[in-house]
């Protein structure tokens, strides 16, 4: 069995904040903002749009988008770190909202890599023969958990979520998810975090980062990560169409680029316009060029992301 990605989806909350108006509230300007990371803007969720609210309409428009229905998802894994509750699942608010009747589905939390790693055991149920189709989705309101006092790290991120349907497919299919390959280095939990929980009675908790640090290891692990997933298929370089990275940082994004050899109209960037959403960052810019027409059926496409745990990884994907 392959899994074949049959459609995509996404939804951004309605309200935009631009870098001009955070810097009217705090000690920053849309220059550094754009400078360091290539963020002009980023949408903020309202208190409608929960995890799960706008995970539900990323994956309609995926289900719409691969011409299914709720009666062919048999598993919602849902990767994000801002559910709307501690349980049930967001993903199963998700089911019931879509009017899937059968099957299962579960939260998955490796903070910006999460999408990776549902993608990751989606792949695997659905090769093992277990299901036949599964919605894998981001969903992530960070603008929940940043301190809106810590300029060094709130004008980072954004609200959003991102979807895909993957379906069975024929092993002889060309297309399809080709590998994908999941990595964690516990020890490296400190760098980038956030200092609480639902289950903690003093406070649910804000992000704290080292900046410096993170971009150091983002740079060389996803180099590796990337080399890996060419490395297991026996593919070159030359043979990725497209990046689709994680987007926390357009330096970042462009250097595993320029590591590919990928001319930068080849590199999908969203940053600019959602700034970093986390887990949802890559299927929101898989979206992007998907919906626009730059992604076609036949393409290979590279998603990779780094985040906090640390995590990181790679997926290999035939369109
Ligand atoms: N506006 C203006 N000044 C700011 C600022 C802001 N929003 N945030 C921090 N500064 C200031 C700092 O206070 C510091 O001032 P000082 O020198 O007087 O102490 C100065 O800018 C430099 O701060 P620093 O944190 O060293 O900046 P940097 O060049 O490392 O850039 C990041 C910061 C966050 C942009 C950069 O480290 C980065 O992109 N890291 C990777 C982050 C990432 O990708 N995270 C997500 C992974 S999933």
């Amino acid at each position: 069995m392959r899994s074949i990605l049959a459609g995509v989806g996404s939804y951004l909350p309605e309200r935009i904040v631009t870098n001009d108006e955070l810097a009217r509230r705090l000690e920053t300007s849309d220059s550094w903002i754009a400078d360091r990371t290539g963020i002009r803007q980023r949408h903020i969720a309202s208190d409608r749009e929960t995890c799960a609210f706008m995970a539900a309409e990323a994956s309609r428009a995926a289900l719409r988008n691969a011409g299914a229905g709720p009666d062919d998802v048999d598993a919602i894994i849902l990767a994000t770190s801002t559910p709307d509750q501690a349980f049930p699942a967001s993903a199963l608010r998700v089911q019931a909202m879509l009017g899937v009747r059968h099957g299962f589905g579960f939260d998955l939390s490796a903070a910006c890599t999460g999408f990776i790693y549902a993608l990751s055991i989606a792949d695997s149920m659905i090769r093992s023969g277990q299901i036949r189709g599964a919605l894998v989705i981001g969903s992530e309101l960070y603008s929940r958990i940043v301190n809106w006092q810590d300029r060094g790290t709130c004008v980072l991120f954004g609200d959003g979520a991102g979807a895909i349907f993957v379906r069975a497919g024929d092993r002889n299919d060309k297309r399809g998810v080709l590998s994908t390959h999941l990595h964690a280095q516990g020890t490296l939990g400190d760098i980038l975090y956030v200092d609480g929980a639902v289950g903690r009675p003093d406070r649910p908790g804000h992000l704290v980062m080292n900046g410096r640090e993170v971009f150091r290891h983002a740079v060389t692990r996803l180099a590796e990560a990337v080399e890996e997933a060419l490395a297991a298929n026996g593919l070159k370089r030359t043979d990725v169409d497209w990046l689709v990275p994680h987007q926390a940082n357009r330096r970042i994004i462009e250097a595993m680029g320029r590591k590919l050899g990928l001319p930068p109209e080849r590199v999908v960037i969203t940053v600019d316009r959602h700034a970093n959403t986390s887990a949802a960052s890559v299927p929101l810019a898989l979206d992007d060029a998907w919906r626009d027409g730059r992604i076609k059926r036949g393409d290979l496409v590279l998603l990779e992301a780094l985040g906090g745990g640390l995590t990181w990884g790679s997926s290999l994907v035939r369109i």
